[in-house]
Parts: structure tokens; C-alpha cells; sequence
């Protein structure tokens, strides 16, 4: 791909993890841009510990590693970049307009998931070598054809792009794509404007950004309004007692109904203001 620093595509038969592959990659020396793109997944990684599961060759399962040179505060950005570039990417090969579930989940219009993102950071690396971070995603491109495809937990929760398009996607077009969507959105990471930019196309995208919702961490959770995003890519949050600002964490969008208690999930940073 000239004149984009995604030159060096590795497309893998099988592998554990795209990102354990990477990350392994970044500690041997590999330069930011390198790219991981599996059929298969044997212990693909999801968000806060859980699976990331795909049967061989339906979907875009796919790593890219950066090295990133931007405040360690604005570093949740990395994952909204390949983010917003992904849901370019659903637009332009499959006519599917994703919204963004924070902080970096692409649903469809209903609701249901069609894609995650998965960031995980090097420890210091070899002596003169830029930090690294590995950004993995999952688009469910092929696959579930439909709810019968799907465990009884995820059914009316998972979608898939063919899905929505009405007929079948291909994996490469859709990976394509996002490369190119990718490139000009990593420049603007190296300039404040650029990252404000960057955090504001996720702010109007955002399905969160107003919806009532559960935020659950580590040690528990609470509710209130999402009222908007940071430039650095944090969930802010209006509570009874104040506005919190939410760093890590799982949300859950609350419909009246569900606003009684749920059990909590592992995970999550938070700070008030
Ligand atoms: C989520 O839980 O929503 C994030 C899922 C991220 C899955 C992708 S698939 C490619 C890459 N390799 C992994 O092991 N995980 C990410």
C-alpha cells in the first residue's frame, strides 16, 4: 500500500492471538505498522478477560501494532482511531453504518454488535525503541449468518456485516479499507487538534453520550448519564453526587426497566471531578 505506513500485512492460517502474535513482534523489534490478520483464533482475546470467538474464515480478526508518540493520558485514542476507521471501513465495502458503544464497541442500528477493540500495551521494550500498543479488532464480517448460529447468551446481541448488508462481505475490502481510513487518523494523533479531532468525531458518533448507563468496575458499580467524551477519549459521567470521569471500564446502556441492580463485571478505572 504506498504512501501508507500498513505495508508489511501478515495473514496467518491459524494463531492463538492476533495480539499475543504482535505484542511478541513489538518485543522483538518490529516497526510500528505491522499488521496481524488471522483466519482462525485459537484463544482469541476479548475486553476484560473474556474469549473472542469466530469460526475459521468468517471474520476480520486482525492486529496493528503502533508507536505511538502522544500524551500517555490520550492513549485510549489508539483504539478509537482503528475504531472509526473500521466503521468507515463498514460504510464504504458494505453500506452499514455503525454506531459506537463506549468506548470502542461498533453495534448496528438495533443495537446488536458487530464489532470490538481490544488495546494492549507493551511493557518497556528494548533500549531506543518507542513504546508500543497493540490494537486488535474483531468485525464480525461472515459470521453469525443469523441468531441460530449464535451460544443462547449472545442471541439478540450479535450481528454480523453480511447480515446487515443482505449479502455476503469480503474480509480483504473490508480490511483494505480500514487501512487506508487508518493512516491520516494516526497522523492526527501527533498534534492536540488532531487528537481533539479524533475524540470529537467519536463524541457525535456515540451512542453512549447521553443514554442513561451502568458503569461496572473492579469493585462495583454506578449509574448516571453519559454527558460526553474527553479529548482524551474518557466517558463522562453525571451522577447524583457529582460528575465522574471514566477512564476504563464496561458500560451498559440502561433502558428504564433495567435500572435495578445488575451483577457487576471485573475491570474498570475511574476518577471524579
Ligand atoms: C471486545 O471484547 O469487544 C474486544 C474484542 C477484540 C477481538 C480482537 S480479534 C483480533 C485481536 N486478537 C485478539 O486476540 N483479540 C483482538
Amino acid at each position: 500500500m504506498p504512501g501508507n505506513r500498513f505495508g508489511d500485512i501478515r495473514w496467518l492460517h491459524s494463531v492463538d492471538s492476533t495480539n499475543r502474535y504482535l505484542l511478541d513482534e513489538a518485543r522483538a523489534g518490529a516497526p510500528e505498522g505491522v499488521v496481524a490478520v488471522a483466519d482462525h483464533q485459537e484463544a482469541g482475546r476479548g475486553r476484560l478477560g473474556r474469549r473472542w470467538e469466530a469460526p475459521p474464515g468468517a471474520n476480520l480478526l486482525c492486529s496493528i501494532l503502533l508507536r505511538p508518540d502522544l500524551p500517555v493520558a490520550s492513549r485510549h485514542l489508539l483504539s478509537t482511531v482503528v475504531a472509526l476507521a473500521a466503521a468507515d471501513a463498514c460504510q464504504a465495502v458494505a453500506g452499514v453504518t455503525p454506531v459506537f458503544k463506549w468506548p470502542n464497541d461498533l453495534l448496528a442500528a438495533d443495537g446488536r454488535k458487530l464489532a470490538g477493540v481490544l488495546a494492549e500495551a507493551d511493557a518497556p521494550g528494548r533500549p531506543g525503541l518507542p513504546a508500543s500498543v497493540v490494537v486488535g479488532i474483531g468485525v464480525n464480517v461472515g459470521w453469525p449468518g443469523s441468531d441460530a448460529d449464535l451460544p443462547a447468551e449472545l442471541v439478540g446481541r450479535a450481528t454480523s456485516l453480511s447480515q446487515e448488508a443482505g449479502r455476503p462481505v469480503e474480509r480483504e475490502s473490508l480490511l483494505a479499507d480500514l487501512l487506508v481510513s487508518l493512516e491520516p487518523r494516526v497522523t492526527a494523533l501527533g498534534t492536540a487538534a488532531g487528537r481533539s479531532a479524533q475524540a470529537d468525531e467519536l463524541r457525535r458518533r456515540c451512542a453512549t453520550v447521553g443514554a442513561r448507563v451502568r458503569i461496572q468496575l473492579a469493585n462495583g458499580s454506578f449509574d448516571g448519564t453519559a454527558t460526553g467524551v474527553t479529548d482524551e477519549g474518557h466517558l463522562v459521567v453525571a451522577t447524583p453526587s457529582g460528575t465522574r470521569t471514566v477512564v476504563a471500564g464496561d458500560v451498559v446502556h440502561l433502558r428504564p426497566a433495567e435500572e435495578r441492580d445488575l451483577p457487576s463485571a471485573p475491570g474498570g478505572r475511574v476518577t471524579s471531578e
